[in-house]
């Protein structure tokens, strides 16, 4: 199935946009426009969410732990310039800035569906690059087994983190195998356009079949080891929330069912749909998980 999301594009969205422009802020909008991707096979044909949706009910503790504070508060993240560090078992370690990782002409659109462990869900037009092309180019050595993630440190921009919640900076990681799958990818837009602040600018981690606490925004390192990193939601709950992380709706979280999701924008009586074990991406995945006990390794 290849569709673009300007072929998907449900009308909520295109008067969303209208009212956008309406408010004023059509001088704020125009430049981050007219991003292309070429579409993939990898995209749902599921109806994306609005923008507003997508840009307006967040997850991003660093600015705040309200759905609407990293719309709110985000601005004050410099995304601009902005380089991430590779480093640890690999050929050419580096700083990188996000052109470099992302040019315009290698963006492909990736239409997934993102699986909160809130047990809500969206689904989300990507502009972005399979993470293993970026892994390819800076050579990963034959030792190394997973991939660390962290996310900017800096109270300043990031006011969120003057409060403990978590323990900053934001960290995630994912074996090797999982990293390389193509499909995870280091989106660096949405809805044809750059990537807004509140979803992890300039450049965020997104892998589909996980839980959304997985994919880490606005990335500033990137490290080949050894060893399993510490992931941030991991160290502060280790019962809840595993390293792992796969979308599994036969596996509850210990406070609340993962059988079922809301299905952001659909409205108080839209009712819940079900969870699909891997987040409906199991014929490509799960051969990753094969022999492994997910109860255990959730
Ligand atoms: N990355 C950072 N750095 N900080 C966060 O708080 N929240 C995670 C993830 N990445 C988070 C993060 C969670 S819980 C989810 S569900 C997704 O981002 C939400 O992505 P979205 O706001 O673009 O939908």
């Amino acid at each position: 199935m290849k569709l673009k999301w300007s072929d998907v594009t449900p009308e909520a969205d295109y008067l969303n946009r209208r009212a956008f422009l309406a408010a004023g802020m059509a001088a704020l909008a125009t430049p981050a426009l007219g991003l292309q991707g070429r579409p993939s096979a990898f995209s749902t044909d599921e109806t994306p969410n609005s923008l507003e949706d997508i840009t307006h009910y967040n997850n991003f503790y660093e600015f705040g732990t309200g759905k609407s504070d990293p719309a709110q508060y985000s601005g004050s993240l410099k995304t601009s310039p902005w380089s991430v560090t590779i480093d640890g078992m690999v050929d050419r370690p580096g700083s990188y800035g996000v052109e470099d990782l992302a040019p315009e002409s290698a963006l492909e659109e990736r239409i997934y569906r993102l699986r909160c462990v809130e047990a809500w869900s969206m689904v989300i037009p990507w502009l972005g690059v399979p993470l293993a092309a970026v892994l390819d180019r800076v050579g990963v050595q034959p030792g190394a087994k997973f991939v660390a993630f962290r996310t900017l440190h800096d109270p300043e921009q990031m006011p969120g983190q003057r409060t403990r919640i978590l323990d900053w900076p934001y960290r995630e990681g994912l074996r090797l195998d999982e990293a390389m799958h193509p499909l995870t990818i280091l989106a660096t837009g949405l809805y044809g356009r750059i990537l807004p602040n509140q979803n992890g600018a300039p450049i965020r981690l997104v892998v589909p079949w996980k839980y959304g606490f997985k994919s880490i925004k606005s990335v500033v390192s990137i490290t080949l080891t050894d060893r399993q990193p510490p992931c941030s939601w991991q160290m502060m709950q280790p019962g809840e929330y595993g390293f792992y992380a796969n979308v599994n709706p036969q596996v509850d979280h210990p406070r609340w069912s993962q059988a079922t999701e809301r299905r952001i924008g659909r409205g108080l009586f839209g009712g819940r749909q079900e969870t699909l074990m891997f987040n409906g991406y199991g014929d490509q995945v799960a051969g990753l998980y094969a022999g492994m006990h997910l109860a255990k390794h959730y």
